[in-house]
Parts: structure tokens; sequence; C-alpha cells
């Protein structure tokens, strides 16, 4: 393997949100429950994405497993790539506790994960791009590409804003005390870390990068809350 770069960004070093603090992951976990539901939001990717039994899948960012431990049921093999070693740690006592033998773990990133394996059918990417400075986004998102199969598909789910206009300040307030009321005052205090210390991006920006990366993009949700969603083929 090609030794990276001394100018490559360090993407081991956490910006924001510290997932390598082993009290948070475990925090993590309990507060996530509380206002998603893995099970659901897992069976619409694996829906949307047409995974199957015979699917090669990557879950990059894969945390405490919110999808790869569903997604396991579901397909033949899954690679759990995270750079924090406590998350995949959790991940993988959660996948003992279950049962669940087809889930290799990675700890590596978006930018140095080298996929040995055969070349996957999905990638899925929830609430991690945005760890990621915007021209290392692109990186990321050519090293995925590099990893799928001609026709594979590319889920990237995180948050990312509309143009700035004299509302975006009242709509990040908002979106601040959303947080706190859909689970507790630590999401609150993670989403301003979010806006302040991390790289969520703008929507025409993420597309712009999505498609130079190789990507066709199929559907594009700009939700509520800044919540997004690309669905995406490799071309
Ligand atoms: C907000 S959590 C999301 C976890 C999980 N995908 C989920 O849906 O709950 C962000 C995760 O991305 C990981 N992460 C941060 N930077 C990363 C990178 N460059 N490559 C891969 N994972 C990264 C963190 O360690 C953390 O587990």
């Amino acid at each position: 393997m090609k030794p990276a770069p001394i100018w490559q960004y360090n993407e081991m070093k956490p910006c924001g949100v510290d997932y390598t603090d082993v009290e948070e992951v475990a925090a993590y976990d309990t507060m996530h429950r509380k206002f998603r539901d893995y099970t659901k939001s897992s069976e619409e990717i694996i829906r949307t994405l047409g995974i199957g039994s015979e699917s090669i899948v990557i879950d990059m960012g894969a945390g405490t497993g919110a999808f790869a431990l569903h997604a396991s049921k579901r397909c033949r093999t899954i690679y759990a790539v995270d750079i924090s070693a406590p998350m995949l740690e959790y991940c993988r006592q959660q996948a003992e506790m279950q049962g669940l033998s087809n889930i290799v773990f990675c700890q590596g990133g978006l930018l140095t994960y080298e996929h040995v394996g055969e070349p996957a059918d999905a990638i899925v990417c929830v609430a991690v791009l945005h760890h990621l400075p915007d021209f290392w986004k692109m990186v990321a998102l050519k090293r995925c590409h590099a990893m799928l199969k001609p026709g594979g598909r590319l889920g990237l789910f995180d948050i990312v804003f509309p143009p700035w206009d004299e509302n975006s300040e009242a709509k990040i307030d908002n979106l601040i005390k959303a947080c706190g009321v859909m689970a507790d005052a630590r999401l609150a205090q993670e989403a301003v870390i979010h806006v302040r210390d991390e790289f969520s991006t703008y929507d025409w920006i993420m597309e712009g990068v999505i498609k130079r990366s190789g990507f066709r993009i199929d559907a594009a949700e700009y939700g509520d809350g800044f919540q997004t969603t690309y669905i995406c083929t490799r071309e």
C-alpha cells in the first residue's frame, strides 16, 4: 500500500464530537435510540438500495451498528468500517450477543480504508461525510466509487444546508431546540458542535461533489431540519 502524503487530512483526529471517547460511545446509542427507529430506517435503506441476500455491503462510519447490525441479516457480508475503535468494539459486542457472524470489522475511514474483498454492491454512509472538509469529501467519494461494482449503489444520509439567507439563523436555532425535544440536552449540545465545528456543507456543493466523483444522483431528498438523503449509482 502506498504511504499517504504528509499533507493528507488526518481523519483519525476527531473533529467536533469525539467518537473515540468511550463514555461518548456508550451514551451515543442510548441517545440515538430515543429518536431513531434503527430497524425501520435500515429496512428503508435496504429497499432503496436494492440490497439482497447475496449483496456485499460497506457501512462507512458504522458507529455502534445502527445499520450494520440489522443489514447483516439481509445481505451476504457487511464491512463495518469506522475510525473509532470504541465504536467498532461496541458494534462487535452487539453482533456477538445477536449471533451475527457475517460482519467484518475494519478500523479505518473514508480516506484510509482499503477494501481488499470483492467489490461492493452498496455503500451506506449515515451521518459521517460531514466529518471531512469539502476538499476531502470528493477524495472520499472517489475512493467509495472505486470500492463499488459498476452500477453499485451509494446511500448518503447527512445534514446538508440550503443556501444561507435571512432565515438561516432561526432555522439553525430551531434545529438545536428540536434536538433537545427529540432526545435530550446532550443531543442539543451535539447539534451545536455539529454546526460550529464539523463540516456539513451546502446542498449544491454536495451535489457537485457527488456527480464529479462519478455518481449519478437518482434521488435527493431535502427533509426538515436539514436531514438529507442522496441515493446514487456508480456510473
Ligand atoms: C454521527 S456517527 C454516525 C454513526 C452511524 N453511521 C449511525 O448511523 O449511527 C459518526 C461516525 O463516523 C465515524 N467517523 C468520523 N470520521 C470518519 C471517517 N473519516 N471515516 C469513517 N468514519 C468516520 C465516527 O467515529 C462515528 O462513529
